[in-house]
């Protein structure tokens, strides 16, 4: 049932079935992993229709006989509206708006035996011998459990569901609260117990809570649905907890995923670097062979059923849009060339703002009961749009240029591999005649007689190929943006849906905006007009510095440099292509953004002082 992806198809069908059926992923697998569930017994009394199964506090399982009595005789001592849960076993929960529910975690358990080390990732950096030792350290402790001392003990929750409402302006819901005590003098804290210190209250946010306690004994915990005058109905929740982790994880702090570019109805995005390591060691390779470990919903920014609910990963698998594919896989592309998880979304609507939320279901390789982690985990949400014209694709996984992935002109009535060919094969061609005459240059010669000391032919080459591929394979954007940095090209071209510019128009007068850079565009692929993202200028000056004079590589100068170069932007934004861009890789802080600029106006006013 878990995402068991031996292939990446695997992986998606995994999702597309979450999306389809609206099937909560976690639960299921839960089933699954306790074969020995059979028949939900419904508490009785209990007011609410829970499905208890074996870890309801009837019979304890993974306890030591010494402590079994313990747990049956906390059964006994308890009300029978309190439920029991087991480490790392989430209950899923529903409450109708206005009512209290209570759960509690026994002492036993508290103090029970820990999962032990786990498996985990490779490590993202080398690890050092100090930290191997640590590490052995750390693996040793859970051996070590002390029953007189506290024990870190953490609770989460996610709201699947949200009650409804029929007012059209009706405010946001209100969030589950949940009390937390740690006395058996509170077996059932809630809103009655108001300024008891033995209880803490604190409300849930997009759907998510969490919290960490130091318990020494039973913990005590109410769920409640806020009285409402708006909403009515039911709020359907998971809860979990655990002395190991939580169950349910967000990092609030970062997206962890970048995004690429984007068509009319496809997005390519990337993790960040999985690790630091060289291609050369063995935790890179590792990491490139790993199954793909996460997810990432992809839901509509104003999508109104996932409004309050953002953080919760039981939600995003009911309401996630139905993401037709997603194709994952690992690759080494992008700066840096380290490893990450690429996603290739397609099923997208046109000109769509979306959300991006990476995650992860449960621990990557197992999820459920009985898993640390079981409930999953996701990143903070970022943000990506669609195109509006059909006149650009995504292009990736190029055999010459194979660090390009990125939006390309194309045209709808060519396929994928039709458009990679034609680039690469192109590009191949060009990069062979400009071998042949790199061959007649001295380089695999002795020092004297070599063009250059400070770089050598493979240098050259290097800075040709980057050059090259960004050239010659424009990165495209939509006709009707407006943003400074768009360069008009092949305004003399019919629009894909067959109305032209005026003869007139200005466009269609200079050279520059009336075709394209590279003439194959206009005559193979006849993508009609567009916009495109102009090379970093840089790429230009490395070449021309780069490779021996005798080549005669120069950069245009004046408005000719403008029109066939851009200028990169500090704020992260892709005002220029380059190869292996993604947008705000470096969200730095305010401070070192200025400095950027400034640093960026010297580079201009050394660049037009050398023109
Ligand atoms: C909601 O209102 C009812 C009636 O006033 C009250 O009995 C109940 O305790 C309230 N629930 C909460 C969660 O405050
Ligand atoms: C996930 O949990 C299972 C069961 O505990 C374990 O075998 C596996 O190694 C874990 N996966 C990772 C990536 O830690
Ligand atoms: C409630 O919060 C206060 C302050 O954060 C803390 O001192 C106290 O121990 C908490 N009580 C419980 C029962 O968690
Ligand atoms: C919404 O309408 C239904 C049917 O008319 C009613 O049963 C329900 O109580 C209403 N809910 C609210 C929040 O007014
Ligand atoms: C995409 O289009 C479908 C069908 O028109 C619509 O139901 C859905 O809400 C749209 N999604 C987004 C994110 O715009
Ligand atoms: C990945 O690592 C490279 C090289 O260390 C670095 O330049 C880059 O900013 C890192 N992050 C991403 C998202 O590529
Ligand atoms: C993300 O949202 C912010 C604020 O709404 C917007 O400025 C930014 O352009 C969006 N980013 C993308 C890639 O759409
Ligand atoms: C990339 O191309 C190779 C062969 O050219 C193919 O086997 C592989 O599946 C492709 N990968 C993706 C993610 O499209
Ligand atoms: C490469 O050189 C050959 C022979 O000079 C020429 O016919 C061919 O068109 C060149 N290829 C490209 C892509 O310019
Ligand atoms: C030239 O290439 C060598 C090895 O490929 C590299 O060490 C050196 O830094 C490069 N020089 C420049 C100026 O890029
Ligand atoms: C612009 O391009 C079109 C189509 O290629 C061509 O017919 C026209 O002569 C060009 N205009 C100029 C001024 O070069
Ligand atoms: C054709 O497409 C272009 C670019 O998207 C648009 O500006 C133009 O209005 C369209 N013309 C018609 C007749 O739809």
């Amino acid at each position: 049932m878990r995402l068991q992806p031996a292939t990446l198809q695997c992986a998606l069908a995994a999702i597309a079935y979450a999306f389809v059926f609206h099937t909560p992923l976690v639960h299921a697998a839960a089933d699954e992993s306790s074969p020995d569930i059979h028949g939900a017994i419904i508490g009785e009394g209990a007011g609410f229709p829970v499905a208890l199964d074996s870890f309801n506090g009837l019979e304890l399982q993974d306890v030591d006989a010494e402590d079994e009595s313990n747990g049956l005789d906390l059964v006994k001592r308890y009300p029978a509206d309190v439920t029991s849960m087991a480490n790392n076993n989430f209950q899923p929960g529903s409450i109708e708006v206005g009512k209290i529910q209570w759960w509690y975690f026994p002492k036993n358990y508290v103090h029970g035996k820990k999962a032990g080390p786990r498996k985990g990732f490779p490590p993202f950096a080398t690890r050092s011998l100090d930290d191997q030792m640590d590490e052995e350290a750390r693996n040793e402790l859970w051996k070590r459990a002390d029953d007189n001392n506290p024990v870190p003990v953490y609770i989460s929750l996610t709201t699947c569901q949200a009650p409804s409402t029929n007012k059209t302006d009706a405010g946001p819901f209100d969030q589950l609260e949940v009390y937390v005590s740690l006395s058996d003098k509170l077996e059932k804290p809630g809103p009655e117990h108001e300024g008891n210190p033995l209880q803490n209250m604190t409300r849930a946010s997009g759907g998510y809570w969490s919290r960490e306690v130091q318990a020494e004994g039973d913990v005590f915990i109410a769920v409640v649905a806020p009285n409402s005058t708006e909403y009515s109905g039911e709020y359907e929740y998971q809860i979990g907890v655990s002395i190991d982790a939580y169950f349910h994880a967000v990092d609030e702090k970062d997206p962890f995923l970048y995004f690429i570019d984007a068509d009319m109805h496809a997005a390519l995005l990337v993790t960040n670097n999985l690790t630091e390591t060289e291609p050369d060691s063995a935790t890179y390779q590792e990491w490139m062979d790993l199954v793909p470990p996460y997810t990432m919903f992809a839901p509509g920014i104003h999508d109104s059923a996932l409004a309050g609910l953002e953080r919760s990963f039981c939600a995003l698998e009911r309401y996630a849009p139905q993401v037709s594919k997603t194709e994952v896989g690992m690759t080494s592309r992008g700066l840096g060339n380290k490893p990450k998880q690429q996603f290739y979304i397609t099923g997208l609507n046109r000109s769509s703002e979306y959300n991006g939320i990476l995650a992860m279901v449960g621990n990557s390789t197992t999820s459920g009961n009985n898993i640390v982690g079981g409930g999953g985990k996701l990143w903070k949400p970022m943000n990506f749009t669609t195109k509006a014209d059909d006149n650009c694709a995504v292009l990736f996984n190029l055999t010459f240029c194979s660090e390009v992935a990125y939006a390309v002109p194309s045209n709808p009535d060519l396929s994928v591999e039709a458009l990679r060919s034609i680039y690469d094969d192109y590009a191949a061609q060009m990069y062979q005649n400009f071998s042949y005459s790199l061959q007649q240059i001295q380089c695999n010669t002795t020092p004297e007689s070599m063009y250059s000391l400070a770089v050598g032919c493979s240098n050259c080459s290097t800075a040709y190929k980057q050059w090259l591929c960004s050239v010659s394979i424009p990165r495209c954007a939509d006709f009707q943006s407006q943003e400074w940095y768009l360069q008009v090209r092949n305004a003399g071209q019919d629009f894909i849906n067959g109305s032209s510019l005026p003869a007139n128009d200005p466009l269609r007068q200079s050279v520059a905006t009336n075709k394209s850079r590279n003439p194959l565009i206009d005559t193979e692929i006849k993508p009609g007009p567009y916009k495109e993202i102009l090379p970093c200028s840089d790429i230009c000056y490395s070449l021309a510095r780069g490779c021996p004079a005798a080549l005669g590589f120069g950069c245009p100068t004046g408005k000719w440099l403008n029109a066939s170069y851009g200028w990169r932007d500090p704020n992260g934004d892709i005002t220029c292509s380059y190869l292996g861009a993604a947008y705000y890789l470096n969200s730095s802080p305010r401070l070192q953004l200025w400095l950027g600029v400034y640093m960026l106006s010297g580079m201009w006013m050394i660049f037009w002082a050398c023109l």
